[in-house]
């Protein structure tokens, strides 16, 4: 049996980065695995962002995530989707795998030493975050966790996590695999500087809710192939991020078309780029409508976020029982 785990941050709006590269295939693999697919949302790894210190704004994130997730056709009903801290246990486990988690391996994660290196002081929680998000897949002993390029790291430390556990006290965990998006591993951001991330600031972003006219003040301007410094220089497609674009959001006709328009010189940036948008309002424009008949339902949201919690306890507690009862807790075979 596959059990398919994933989480996201509560940053609000999900980008294009993360509806490429995850959000998608947590949809397609729902609708294989129903209530064996878990979905999260991981608040309690978000206060290690200083953008969701303030209360009110963690908690209008994490519906605005939920929301998004819904719109583009997670359905709560089919798949188990619901908020990490209504789960206790995330916590518990976590906590537990920090006892043998060697801080030298947490120091060389790659998003651990970007993030601290930006920061004065740094929490102990962004140096122990990916051991709560080991704990977050284990708890439902998931095999299977999508995810984009920048997470492999983190679930090669939750296949080591398992490992250890399971050598001290039996086997008790799968080693799960990431299960990655081809064509869009890494979406490249906006400005043209490496990877698309909310912490690089909007300008980096593409919103999935975001409108067309301000989709199109940010793409606009958009760095292409420093080749083609006249409309009459022919371009490389491949170097270029709305060549990037135009795989994900084009048809095939569409991206051969604009292949070879761009290597003769046939087509210029700008005519590009618009032919882009149309790709573009043809994706997000339903995901649009669903999101804003989803917002004057807001308790529809919560209901399904709190059915999931539910749903998640019920594999969560009996799994808690057992590490605890396998690591000589006392009393912990009575439960709770
Ligand atoms: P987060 O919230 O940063 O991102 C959510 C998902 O989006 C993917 N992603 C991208 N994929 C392709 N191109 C991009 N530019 C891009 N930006 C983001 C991420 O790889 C991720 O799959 N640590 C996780 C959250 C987490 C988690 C978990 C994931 C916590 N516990 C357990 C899996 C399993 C994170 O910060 O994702």
């Amino acid at each position: 049996m596959t059990r398919v785990f994933s989480g996201i941050q509560p940053t609000g709006e999900p980008h294009i980065g993360n509806y490429f590269g995850a959000m998608r295939n947590y949809v397609r693999l729902g609708e294989q695995h129903g209530e064996n697919a878990i979905y999260c949302i991981v608040d309690l790894h978000a206060p290690t962002n200083p953008h969701a210190y303030d209360p009110a704004t963690l908690s209008r994130l994490t519906f605005d995530m939920a929301l998004a997730n819904m719109a583009v056709g997670l359905d709560p009903g089919k798949v188990i989707f619901f908020v990490q801290s209504q789960v206790r246990e995330h916590s518990e486990l976590g906590w537990i795998f920090t006892l043998t988690t060697p801080v030298g391996e947490l120091e060389r994660m790659t998003q651990y030493k970007d993030k601290a290196s930006r920061l004065e002081s740094t929490p102990a929680g962004l140096l122990m975050y990916p051991v709560l998000q080991a704990a977050d897949i284990l708890l439902y002993k998931a095999d299977t966790v999508p995810v984009g390029e920048d997470q492999v790291q983190h679930i090669e430390l939750t296949r080591e996590i398992a490992r250890r556990f399971n050598h001290s006290y039996g086997d008790t965990f799968p080693e799960p695999k990431a299960v990655l998006e081809q064509g869009a591993l890494r979406v490249p951001g906006v400005d043209g500087h490496g990877k698309m991330g909310k912490s690089k600031g909007e300008s980096s972003t593409i919103g999935l809710l975001e409108s067309v006219g301000s989709i199109w003040a940010k793409l606009r301007p958009a760095p292409t192939d420093p080749a083609r410094v006249r409309r009459t220089d022919p371009g490389n497609p491949e170097i270029c991020l709305v060549g990037d674009y135009h795989r994900l959001f084009s048809d095939d006709q569409t991206v051969l078309e604009i292949w070879d328009g761009c290597r003769t010189a046939g087509i210029g940036c700008i005519d590009c780029k618009k032919r882009l948008m149309v790709g573009i309002e043809r994706e997000l424009t339903p995901i649009q409508a669903r999101a804003e008949a989803l917002r004057a339902t807001p308790d529809a949201v919560l209901g399904g976020l709190h059915h999931g919690a539910e749903r998640a306890r019920t594999i969560a507690a009996p799994v808690m029982d057992e590490v605890r009862s396998k690591m000589g807790f006392l009393g912990a075979s009575a439960g709770r």
